[in-house]
């Protein structure tokens, strides 16, 4: 079954802590820090310090969604606040395959991630060195978006060149993602679900949120 991956962008900051242990005790696989710097996208959000707040409320995998530019320069940064692993952005990192090189060295996972506009060949000479292949499926700076359609063919043709090049990164997708829009992804080849408004704002409160995306997926 796939992975449901909150993010804490859609989270309540004036009690971070207690909403991380919510969604850890309501059946999350893994917790997702946005990390944002108003230059590769429109929006300025947390760093380092969030991650090491973060990391001590649950005892669940982090990831840091480094939607920065440049972000080579603080993947030690995050490796050191307790980032499990890192995914940085092809668009911002001409120098990928250093990157993570570097990640890997930090005893960490990398994860590459892809805007919608992107093109799936950006990540044809990379996939077979990373643990996680991130098909954006809004285009990043803001929750609460509404799912972008044609990525479903999109991710659909991202696991078939996992599969080409036998490679074993999860296939994550990230933006939108709702008990509507769930099955249609894990259908296309998803294996891992970033949700945060879909959790964090939903009437019924966090558990209830993640159960359903659990089921709506099988
Ligand atoms: C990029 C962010 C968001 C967030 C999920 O904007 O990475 O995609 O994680 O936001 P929702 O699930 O509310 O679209």
């Amino acid at each position: 079954m796939a992975l449901i991956v909150p993010s804490i962008l859609s989270a309540d900051f004036a009690r971070l802590g207690q909403q991380v242990e919510e969604a850890q005790a309501g059946g999350a696989d893994r917790i997702q820090i946005d990390v944002m710097d108003g230059r590769f996208v429109p929006n300025i959000t947390v760093g380092p310090l969030v991650v090491e707040a973060v990391r001590r409320h649950t005892s669940l995998p982090l990831e840091a969604h480094l939607m920065i530019v440049e972000p080579e320069r603080y993947v030690e940064d995050f490796a050191r606040a307790g980032a499990d692993i890192i995914i940085v952005h092809q668009e911002v990192s001409p120098n990928l395959h250093r990157t993570v090189q570097r990640i890997h060295a930090l005893g960490k996972r990398a994860g590459v991630a892809i805007n919608p506009a992107t093109p799936l060949a950006a990540l044809q000479e990379i996939l077979g060195d990373i643990d996680l292949a991130l098909c954006m499926t809004v285009n990043p700076g803001f929750g609460g978006q509404n799912f972008i359609a044609s990525m479903v063919s999109k991710i659909e043709r991202l696991r078939a060149m996992i599969q080409q090049h036998s490679a074993t990164c999860d296939l994550e997708v990230d933006g939108g993602i709702s008990v509507e829009t769930a099955p249609l992804v894990t259908r296309a080849g998803a294996n891992v679900l970033v949700a945060g408004s879909s959790v964090y704002g939903a009437a019924g409160g966090v558990a209830s949120a993640i159960a359903a995306l659990h089921s709506a997926i099988g």
